[in-house]
C-alpha cells in the first residue's frame, strides 16, 4: 500500500506571465499543494522559459509555498545553485544532462533542498542505476519536454510501476498531459506527485479541477 502522500503541483508554464503573482496565488488557494516551475534553456529542449530572477520574484511573492523546479537545461550543475539561492525547494534535474549528476544530486542535498532525476520518454528507468541514495523523487515525463499541452504517452505508466518497484521511498512524479483521468492511472501504478499544467489553468475553476483530481487519484489509489 502506497501512503505517500498525493500531491498536486500546476505547472505555472500555463500561468499568465504578466499576472504571474496572482495566477500563482490563485493557485494556492484553490487547493494546490505547491508549484512546479519548468526552466528550459533552448537547447536541452527547443523553448525558453524562465531564469532564476522569475523564481526568486515568485519566492518574494509565496514565501511560505512548496516550489518544485524543473531543470530542462544542458548544465543543471551549473543552474541548480542558482536556483536553489532563489528559492526553490526540490530541483529536479535530467538524467540526459551531460554533466556530473551524482555530484549535482549531492550539492543539492547539501545546501537541505530536496533532489530528483527526470526520465525523458525514451530513456529506460534503468538509467538511475547508481544514483538510488542520492534521490528523493523520480520524475517520469509522460511527454517529450519542451511545451505545455501536449498529449499524454501512456508508455510512462508502466515506468512509473517500475520505479515504485526499485524505489519504494522515493516520491513519484508525472509530468506532461496530467489530467484527472491520466493521473489516476500514474497514482493507480504508483505515483503520488502529479505536475499538471494546461488542465489546471485552464480548467473553468481551478478549485473544482483539483478537488475532482484529488479525489478521482485518491480512489485509483484505494483500488491499487
Ligand atoms: C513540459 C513541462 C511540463 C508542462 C506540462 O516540458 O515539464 O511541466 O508544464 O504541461 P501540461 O500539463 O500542459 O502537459
Ligand atoms: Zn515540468
Amino acid at each position: 500500500m502506497n501512503s505517500k502522500p498525493i500531491q498536486i503541483l500546476p505547472s505555472i508554464l500555463s500561468a499568465r506571465m504578466g499576472y504571474l503573482a496572482e495566477d500563482c496565488r490563485h493557485a494556492l488557494e484553490a487547493g494546490a499543494d505547491g508549484l512546479h516551475v519548468d526552466i528550459m534553456d533552448g537547447h536541452f529542449v527547443p523553448n525558453l522559459t524562465m531564469g532564476p530572477d522569475i523564481l526568486r520574484a515568485v519566492r518574494a511573492e509565496l514565501p511560505e509555498a512548496y516550489l518544485s523546479v524543473h531543470l530542462m537545461v544542458m548544465r543543471p550543475d551549473l543552474y541548480a545553485p542558482r536556483f536553489l539561492e532563489a528559492g526553490a525547494d526540490t530541483v529536479l534535474i535530467h538524467v540526459e544532462s551531460p554533466c556530473d549528476l551524482a555530484a549535482t544530486l549531492a550539492g543539492i542535498r547539501a545546501s537541505g533542498r530536496r533532489a530528483g532525476l527526470t526520465l525523458n520518454p525514451e530513456t529506460p528507468v534503468a538509467a538511475l542505476t547508481g544514483y538510488e541514495s542520492l534521490l528523493d523523487e523520480v520524475l517520469i515525463m509522460t511527454v517529450h519536454p519542451g511545451f505545455g499541452g501536449q498529449a499524454f504517452l501512456e508508455a510512462g505508466v508502466p515506468k512509473v510501476a517500475e520505479v515504485a518497484e526499485k524505489l519504494p521511498a522515493v516520491d513519484i512524479s508525472v509530468d506532461g498531459g496530467i489530467n484527472a483521468e491520466t493521473g489516476a492511472r500514474c497514482v493507480a501504478a504508483g505515483a503520488n506527485v502529479l505536475l499538471a499544467g494546461s488542465f489546471l489553468f485552464r480548467a473553468p475553476d481551478m478549485r473544482d479541477a483539483i478537488a475532482d483530481m484529488r479525489w478521482k487519484v485518491e480512489s485509483a489509489r484505494k483500488v491499487d
